[in-house]
């Protein structure tokens, strides 16, 4: 496996993807923390940071450990800390560099640049410079302003490069990294999705044995792919709860629980409607609905556990991204909204926990998904947050509100559908406003509701563009909405961007 240090950057996982997408193995480790280095890692990569080498107090470790007796290749910061403590000189930029540029000149006979061209674009993001290398480091690409854009250090398989070949504006970062974690660190690309089954479903069944599991499943991508893994490996010892809330989308509930059916899983379905808007009566403020929903999941799910006899574990669908540690170079980052089924496990319910995606990204849970043969309507869905149509209804939640989101959703997610769209929205969906506002249908004087469509591409849903949908489209569901649904006669879209704005309205 390759083992990545992290600095603090927000590529880090990038560079983690992109790692995987050759099917290598790889894991982010913080750079204070780094776990023994066992014959298993064939290769390091330093992360950048968005601290700078010159600062007091910036991070730093003892490359010594490593360097020479593995290969390392050092991304922006790394490549400046390598070149820093080795004698050389990084200073300040007199531009900041920040955006495309070209490789003008490159060492083609480097194995680490093969297989790219002169000229290739890069995507530089740096505010120092290298401007003098330690005596034993060579340069082998630069470009116009920056000299020292990638280097070498003789007679070892040490690298350092300024840009980020992790992101898809380097056109050949692709083939830098292939060059660097095959060809250089000798890694096989064996990490397919079959390999990963047929590890974990042993895994599964020898870590369980014929102990049963208990797990709630969602609907979403995640939850579905991991009961299906713990499925595989143990079959009914696998309870699966699947609870209606009353906040899911329109039909979710019904058509969700029959895909769960056919794809053999042991699913109870548990219909709460009422006991969740029992808790959620008279509350307007969005974490006190979070909290309300969070408390009422956790004690309809202890119900239906208790029913299972002697029951142990408890599976759960996390995947790499909630386990990475995240290094904090800048302080603690504060809470924006709190994201109740990240908290882990309830105090009371002392079940082990089995988590067989704790080592994938999104897009590895898919193709595995893809490979489980789980049905494309459950491996393509847009996110869905837990809380549901609760935070997409400003104010208090009565079923009635929720009947009238529940319509206009269904018109707008079926028309992305209808129309090819769907795929390229990450996440989708219609804000219920507590505002009425005035119209006119017919010779009537109307005051009736305000919706608000939402649809934005994400990565991974820490930040967020609005999608821009074709006029036309909107026009058609603004209308087909205005016509059909009760209550409403105004249909506005969200063109914010995260940040500043969030993705869900509260
Ligand atoms: P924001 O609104 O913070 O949303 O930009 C980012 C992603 O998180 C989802 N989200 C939640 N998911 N419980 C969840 O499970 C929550 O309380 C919650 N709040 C937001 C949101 O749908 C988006 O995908």
């Amino acid at each position: 496996q390759i083992l990545i240090l992290d600095f603090g950057s927000q590529y880090t996982q990038l560079i983690a993807r992109r790692v995987r997408e050759l099917d290598v193995y790889c894991e982010i480790h913080p750079y204070n923390k780094i776990p023994e280095i066992t014959s298993d890692i064939k290769g390091i990569i330093l992360s950048g940071s968005p601290c700078s080498v010159r600062d007091e107090g910036a991070p730093d470790l003892d490359l010594d450990q490593f360097r020479g007796k593995l290969p390392v290749l050092g991304v922006c910061y790394g490549s400046q800390l390598l070149a820093q403590k080795y004698g050389g000189d990084v200073t300040p930029s007199e531009i900041r560099e920040y955006g495309r540029a070209n490789l003008t000149h490159l060492d083609l006979h480097e194995d680490l640049l093969k297989e790219m061209t002169h000229g290739s674009q890069v995507w530089m993001s740096h505010g120092d410079t290298i401007k003098t290398l330690p005596g034993n480091f060579k340069v082998i690409a630069s470009t116009p302003s920056v000299e020292v854009a990638a280097f070498k250090v003789e007679g070892e398989e040490t690298f350092g490069i300024q840009f980020h070949p992790e992101v898809t504006h380097s056109t050949e970062g692709k083939n830098l990294l292939r060059n660097f974690v095959v060809h250089i660190c000798g890694c096989p690309q064996d990490w397919t999705s079959d390999i990963f089954i047929d590890a974990t479903v042993s895994d599964l069944k020898e870590k369980i044995g014929d102990d049963k599991v208990v797990m709630g499943l969602s609907g979403g991508v995640d939850s579905s792919v991991a009961a299906t893994l713990i499925d595989r490996a143990i079959g009914d010892n696998l309870t699966c709860v699947f609870v209606d809330n009353g906040l899911l989308r329109k039909n979710e509930y019904e058509e969700v629980l029959d895909s769960y059916k056919h794809m053999g899983l042991n699913v109870i379905g548990v219909d709460s409607k009422q006991r969740f808007y029992d808790a959620l009566l008279g509350l307007s403020d969005p974490e006190e609905k979070r909290k309300a929903i969070g408390k009422t999941f956790i004690e309809v799910f202890d119900d239906e556990a208790h029913k299972i006899e002697g029951v142990k574990w408890l599976g759960q669908g996390t995947i790499y991204p909630d386990v990475i540690e995240s290094v904090s170079v800048n302080g603690p980052s504060a809470t924006i909204k709190s994201h109740h089924n990240v908290g882990g496990l309830p105090d009371f319910m002392k079940l082990k926990v089995v988590e067989p995606l704790n080592t994938l990204f999104k897009d590895g849970v898919r193709e595995v998904g893809r490979a489980l043969e789980i049905p494309e309507n459950i491996i393509g869905r847009h996110p869905f947050p837990g809380p549901g149509l609760a935070i997409r209804i400003l104010g208090d939640i009565t079923p009635e509100k929720v009947a009238t989101l529940q319509e206009v959703d269904h018109i707008f997610i079926k028309g992305l559908k209808d129309n090819g769209l769907y795929d390229d929205v990450w996440q989708a969906g219609a804000v219920l406003l507590p505002i009425q506002s005035v119209g006119v249908m017919g010779d009537e004087r109307t005051y009736e509701r305000v919706v608000a469509l939402r649809a934005v591409t994400s990565v991974d849903g820490m930040t967020a563009d609005w999608v821009h949908l074709p006029y036309e489209f909107l026009g058609n569901i603004s209308n087909e909405i205005i016509n059909k649904v009760k209550g409403v006669n105004r249909v506005v879209y969200d063109i914010s961007s995260k940040p500043p704005a969030t993705i869900e309205w509260e």
